[in-house]
């Protein structure tokens, strides 16, 4: 008999670690191609044929249900699990304990992207049904990850949380499998130094009692560090896979070619959009071209100006300032040219804004 498996998914955290990009309190609603990163994660979720979804909450519970609802548009069955306070992922799996019973179950961390799904990975898992499978990929900066160390047979010997001195460049992905097996571990783990309850340590635990850790390497894998080339890479990517869908309205003397999806509301004035690319609902883009691998959240404006392979976030506009190219665009802004000569750049720039600029 083909044992049940659940999903524990996190999106708790107290977004206190916010990065540039990351204006929403909760981190999990960070949009790729205009989807919330979570919404990614959920679908692979179904794709891989899990219904019972746990979904772990915080301080930004109110904001997770409103986008996420009951999971049925998802196909899933979602209960909300709160979490008091932000204690950790092993401190997580310890409050869902109830919830979980005695099945198998994928944990996901709903800030992470794992592109092309999941579906081989828990088809693996249930045919050999090690106590933990993990996911490793190669990362420029291990330290801010979970790191594992392998023996030469690829076997995972070792996992630090966020080590100065990394053992190797094999960060742990914020997706696991586990079996009952784990409940002792997470009940076994002490507080680290940042006063977490790490899985990381529970793991370890797994292994020093002999337990069966596996561990598979995966390559696309992103996660949002707040590094903006990496964000224009993921967006590429899901954009790569759209589909031509034109729901808003285009005027005749525009032009759409290829894969551009125009949500309902959004309207092409006199501009070119060519994809991939996608256009928010309620977005204007009028006398404006739109290049290949720009994402353009809900309700912008684009005007007479031309961009490409970029991200716009929601009610940002964009007035008459030639191209733009390469660029991350947060919520509300306003990016205009400056009055008059002499030139001189003027700037609101947020905290931890980057701006390159001719000199
Ligand atoms: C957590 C885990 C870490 C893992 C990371 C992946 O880190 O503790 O081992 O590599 O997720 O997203 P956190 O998001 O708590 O910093």
């Amino acid at each position: 008999m083909v044992s049940r498996m659940k999903a524990l998914v996190l999106s708790g955290g107290a977004g206190t670690r916010l990065r540039p990009i990351t204006h929403t309190s909760a981190k999990q609603l960070v949009p790729v191609a205009n989807k919330p990163v979570l919404f990614y994660g959920l679908e692979s979720l179904a794709d891989a044929g899990i219904t019972d979804v746990g979904m772990i909450v915080g301080d930004t519970a109110a904001e997770i249900e409103d986008a996420v609802g009951d999971g049925s548009k998802f196909g899933l069955r979602v209960t909300y699990i709160p979490q008091e306070q932000p204690l950790g992922l092993a401190h997580a799996v310890r409050v869902a304990r109830d919830w979980l019973g005695d099945d198998d179950f994928v944990m996901y961390l709903g800030d992470n992207f794992v592109v092309g799904g999941i579906r081989g990975l828990v088809e693996e898992f249930r045919r050999r049904r090690p106590d933990a499978q993990i996911l490793l990929t190669r990362v420029a900066d291990p330290r801010s990850f979970g790191v594992a160390e392998l023996d030469p047979s690829g076997r995972v010997i070792g996992l630090e949380e966020k080590p100065d001195d990394p053992k190797s460049d094999l960060a742990l992905v914020g997706v696991y499998l586990f079996t009952p097996a784990v409940h002792e571990a997470v009940r076994a783990v002490t507080p680290s130094w940042r006063g977490e309850l790490e899985i990381t340590h529970a793991i370890q635990h797994l292994i020093d009692t002999h337990a069966d850790v596996r561990c598979t390497v995966i390559q696309g894998y992103w996660k949002d560090t707040g590094n903006v080339v990496d964000m224009l890479e993921v967006n590429r990517t899901v954009l790569e896979g759209v589909e031509r869908r034109i729901d808003g309205d285009v005027d005749d003397r525009s032009e759409t070619i290829g894969r551009v999806v125009v949500e309902e509301g959004a309207r092409i004035v006199h501009s070119r959009i060519v994809g991939p690319a996608v256009i928010g609902a309620g977005t204007v883009v009028r006398d404006s071209y739109v290049g290949p691998f720009t994402s353009v959240a809900e309700n912008c404006r684009i005007t007479d100006s031309e961009l490409e392979f970029s991200i716009v976030l929601r009610d940002s506009s964009i007035d008459g300032v030639g191209r733009i190219e390469s660029s991350l665009i947060g919520r509300h802004v306003e990016v205009t040219p400056a009055p008059g000569v002499p030139s001189a750049h003027r700037f609101v720039l947020g905290d931890h804004s980057k701006v390159q600029i001719h000199s």
